[in-house]
């Protein structure tokens, strides 16, 4: 394949969370992430817990030389990563930063930058301030608008001129299915209710563009983009009623591309609320300050799932926390994600006829066990199963990109393993390279390259020409 443009932003995706450890170094303050030791869906702890395995991660924040230079050695042209918000604001509204998590992050941008890799950097990544969401009550409060604010103006100008791609907020649409975890709201879902819910997504959606706002008055040079959930949404019969079930659930992700892009809600969100009764307080100055839109739309892709308006005449949960049908045409990784390359096309097609922004894949791979075997020349994984998931998927970036969509970059989640959102494992692994811990926390934290880094390194290096059609 020869369609990947000069310049295209090879690399990887991580979160602070799900690397770096050292919860209680460097002056950091606690998250959400330090008392959800069971992932994303299981209720949180009251304090940081010893079966947290995020606490120390894969000890990133001791490690980050050696890692980078492995990313390097791969050919990353980009490393996406996120500022954990706690060591710069260890509570999240304190006026003056913390400047030994400050200087760690300076550190990191040293090392990218002798390695000419090109930072892509995180605000929020599921890791909200714990005093925020346990004094404020997370994101539901107006107040974190300005927490918020200030904290994104301290990296923009610190790192100014280092960092040129910004993201807001991870995955910005799934405050309305993990209300903790993307949002800090510390309430089961069902006891919110959806005014509360949208409440808190507005209060996001106002400090993504508040931030946006002051990237680019701080520096003409910031690229600001908004990052959502994609997943392409198949009626699952060519009965209308089941199209128009796949296009009302696909409004759910289209609403918050749409506010970041045209900068005001949209006609069939509006009406929803009408319906369901649902209100929330939009002030005018929030109007103003929405009209303050992205540079390009990044999005996380891993699956796609089927709606049906009869939903209980199928078999359901075939997209986690997404819902949906199951497709009887696909196939589903270990842990139930649907794994559909095409709809990699589809959602890339649909983005940029859309919104005619340029669009950045930010996390694609797949999840699996791993198990270490000796090689030639040390341990190492045979990890075909994701070199073909990798490689199914990058070949229809490329015909999307034939097709003439403009886009920036690709990176892989997890180049390296980590701690997985949803479950919390770190037995669920994404990486090029191996890291050696298991779930119950035992392990050397050594790295491990896996048969897969040899094969991403060839895919860099030839600009996508050594893909397998
Ligand atoms: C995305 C998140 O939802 O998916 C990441 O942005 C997460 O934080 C990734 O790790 C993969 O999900 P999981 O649950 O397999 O870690």
């Amino acid at each position: 394949m020869t369609s990947f443009p000069q310049g295209f932003l090879w690399g990887g995706a991580t979160a602070a969370n799900q690397i770096e450890g050292a919860y209680n170094e460097g002056g950091k303050g606690l998250s959400i992430q330090d008392v959800m030791p069971g992932g994303a869906i299981k209720p949180s702890t009251q304090g940081p817990t010893d079966d947290n395995l995020k606490l120390k991660a894969i000890d990133f924040y001791n490690n980050y030389v050696e890692d980078i230079a492995l990313f390097a050695e791969m050919g990353f042209k980009t490393f996406r990563f996120s500022i954990a918000w706690s060591r710069i604001f260890p509570n999240g509204d304190e006026q003056e930063p913390n400047e030994e998590g400050l200087a760690f992050y300076d550190r990191v941008l040293d090392e990218l930058e002798k390695h000419g890799i090109e930072p892509l950097v995180t605000l929020s990544h599921y890791e909200t301030p714990l005093g925020l969401a346990r004094q404020y009550g997370g994101w539901r409060s107006r107040e974190l608008i300005d927490f918020f604010a200030h904290y994104a103006r301290t990296v923009f100008n610190r790192y100014k001129g280092r960092i040129r791609y910004w993201l807001t907020f991870n995955e910005i649409n799934a405050v309305l299915a993990m209300p903790f975890t993307a949002g800090g709201i510390e309430v089961p879902r069902s006891e919110l209710s959806e005014s509360e819910l949208y409440q808190a997504v507005h209060h996001e959606l106002v400090a993504s563009a508040l931030a946006t706002k002051i990237a680019h008055e701080i520096d003409p040079q910031n690229q600001i983009g908004c990052m959502i959930i994609a997943v392409p949404r198949y009626g699952i019969t060519p009965d209308p009623r089941d199209q128009l079930t796949a296009q009302q659930k696909s409004h759910e992700d289209y609403a918050f591309g749409d506010i970041h892009v045209r900068g005001e809600y949209p006609g069939y969100l509006l009406r929803e609320f009408r319906e369901k009764g649902i209100t929330i307080d939009i002030t005018d100055e929030d109007r103003e300050i929405l009209k303050n839109t992205v540079d390009f739309v990044s999005f996380s892709y891993y699956m796609s799932v089927c709606e049906a308006h009869d939903p209980e005449n199928y078999t359901t949960g075939g997209g986690n926390i997404i819902g949906g049908v199951v497709n009887p045409t696909l196939e589903a990784s270990e842990w139930g994600w649907q794994v559909d390359p095409i709809g990699l096309r589809i959602v890339l097609n649909n983005y940029w006829e859309r919104w005619q922004k340029p669009l950045f894949i930010v996390e694609n791979g797949l999840g699996a066990k791993d198990v270490l075997i000796d090689g030639p020349s040390g341990p190492t994984v045979n990890d075909d199963y994701r070199i073909k998931y990798l490689n199914d998927h990058l070949v229809q970036v490329g015909e999307a990109i034939e097709d003439g969509v403009e886009l920036l970059g690709y990176t892989t989640w997890g180049p390296i393993d980590l701690v997985s959102a949803s479950t919390a494992q770190m037995s669920k692994r994404y990486g090029f390279i191996y890291v050696d811990r298991n779930d119950d926390g035992s392990g050397t934290l050594k790295r491990y390259k896996k048969k897969s880094f040899d094969w991403y390194r060839e895919v860099i290096a030839t600009n996508g020409e050594s893909l397998e059609a």
